[in-house]
């Protein structure tokens, strides 16, 4: 079969296979991909350069590691610039201006292609999991020489193949899947912390959200593949972890081992090396005791918790279909803060949901008064096709829902600023992540409960951990000095 002829459709596949012979069959692709890439190589006179833009959530980050890993594999150079030879979108759809910026992203991609048409463009992630957007693509950007979905990610060696050794649009989206394919190279962007997934898919379907439907049912990993995975992180010189899922708390159902999250966060504690256990994202219906007094009593796991609320209104949340009402999340908030003082709480929040009114903003910002905040992520809801809430009808307009979205953005900075400001003159222990942005002689550094501080110091300083004394606040996060 030549490649040439191949052109898939999509939506007609599930994975039949075995992981361990998948990773196997996949690996033998990265061999044959890297005699295309040498022969390329030669063409050009020069290694060619491969560029991986992610446009979505910490889940979506690490799959564009993990496609990094097989591209360096493969032999290409990777760089952050899109001129490179070779494009990646990794997109996002959970709301509609991830999808807008994808598009508008491809128009400049077109346009350099026309300067150098060996250029290849590929598009993944979330949005290409909508039947509407490949349609699009094929007949407005049928420039893009690939498109896959995210769940044969663990595909890319072989896409990339048939990319290579093709003139067609190759198209590889599945509906679903039941599999986890372990074992790919990743390329990390940070060599001292890193995501891991325990968990992928969501069964929640909130009635706003596309998540469930983009990325399948919820399915948890291995914990022995997760502890193996630890495990070589922390010889490779990582010493912090984030447990990435959409629902963590859930994690471990459906698997034979009885395991729960509180059970795997026990083993992931006993890696040596690791110094700090983060994880995302807590649904609050899922939420238990034994989480919390494991938290309580770690040294490892950081006292930050995201616990998205997404309204103060237990009006909306039932519409939602959260699970849970105002006052159950409020007693939750009590039952976090009685047994951590300490803990940092962030969320999530939405406005102008359909059916929302002014009355039920206000509650929401009443809420973020209440529980003090140290971050929130606000959004405008946006209706995503194929859910239920994109049926709804809505009672504010445009107008009503910014006006009310401005007043909950100036409850949160004020709360947050007021809740950081405990923090002032403190010493605390960050871990140094980069350079500052704007100044060259300072480096940025985490806190364990999730704020930034910026301080003076050098790249030597990347990867350790310092104490901190800090000075001053910022809103949300602190300018400090080293001790
Ligand atoms: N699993 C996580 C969040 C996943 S999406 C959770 O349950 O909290 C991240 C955030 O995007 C959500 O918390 C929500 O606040 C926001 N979001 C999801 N769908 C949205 C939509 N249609 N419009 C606006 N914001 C949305
Ligand atoms: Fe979306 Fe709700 Fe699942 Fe989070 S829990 S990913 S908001 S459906
Ligand atoms: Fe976006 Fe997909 Fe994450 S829709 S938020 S990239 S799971």
């Amino acid at each position: 079969m030549k490649w040439k002829d191949v052109d898939y459709t999509p939506y007609t596949s599930t994975n039949p296979l075995d992981s361990g012979e998948e990773s196997l069959r996949q690996e033998d692709f990265i061999q044959k991909t890297s005699v295309v890439v040498r022969e390329l190589s030669e063409k050009l006179g020069r290694v060619p350069t491969a560029c991986v833009v992610t446009f979505g959530c910490q889940m979506n980050a690490r799959d564009s590691e993990k496609l990094c890993g097989i591209l360096s594999r493969v032999g290409y150079m990777l760089t952050e610039e899109e001129e490179a030879d070779l494009v990646v979108y990794n997109t996002c759809t959970v709301r509609d201006n991830a999808n807008q910026r994808v598009y508008g992203r491809l128009g400049h991609l077109n346009a350099m292609k026309k300067v150098l048409p060996s250029k290849k463009i590929a598009l993944c992630g979330c949005m290409v999991q909508e039947v509407s957007v490949i349609e699009k693509i094929r007949k407005s950007y049928s420039f893009v020489d690939l498109i896959f979905g995210t769940h044969n990610i663990y595909k890319f060696p072989e896409l990339l193949y048939m990319m290579l050794t093709s003139d067609k649009m190759i198209v590889d989206v599945w509906k679903d899947t039941n599999a986890i394919v372990e074992d790919l190279p990743v390329e990390r962007k940070y060599p001292f912390k890193s995501g891991v997934n325990i968990m992928f898919g969501c069964d929640k379907f909130c009635t706003y959200c596309i998540v469930p439907y983009v990325r399948g049912r919820e399915r948890s990993r291995d914990p022995r593949e997760i502890l193996r995975e630890v495990e070589s992180l922390a010889a490779d010189g990582v010493s912090e972890v984030m447990l990435l899922g959409q629902n963590v708390d859930s994690y471990g159902k459906g698997l034979s081992d009885g395991i729960s999250f509180p059970g795997l966060l026990r083993e992931v504690e006993k890696v040596d090396g690791i110094r700090r256990i983060r994880f995302m994202t807590s649904h609050p219906r899922d939420l238990s005791d034994e989480l919390i007094g494991l938290m309580a009593g770690s040294k490892k796991i950081c006292p930050h918790l995201h616990l998205p609320v997404q309204s103060g209104s237990s009006r909306i949340l039932k519409a939602m279909n959260r699970g849970y009402t105002r006052e159950s999340y409020m007693e939750l908030v009590g039952r976090l803060r009685a047994t951590m003082p300490e803990l940092a709480l962030t969320t999530d929040i939405i406005v102008g949901f359909p059916g929302e009114t002014m009355e039920d903003i206000e509650e929401t910002i009443s809420l973020v008064k209440e529980v003090e905040y140290d971050n929130a992520f606000t959004f405008i809801y946006s209706p995503r096709t194929g859910t239920p809430a994109a049926d709804m009808p809505r009672s504010m307009n445009d107008e009503e829902i910014k006006e009310g979205f401005d007043k909950l953005l100036k409850a949160v900075q004020e709360t947050a600023k007021k809740r950081v400001a405990r923090y002032a003159g403190r010493c605390e222990e960050a871990l140094i992540e980069s350079l500052n942005d704007h100044d060259e002689a300072m480096v940025t550094g985490r806190l364990g409960n999730n704020l930034l501080v910026h301080l003076k110091g050098g790249s030597e300083l990347i990867g350790s951990y310092v104490n901190v004394k800090l000075l001053e606040n910022k809103g949300f996060y602190y300018i400090g000095e080293m001790l």
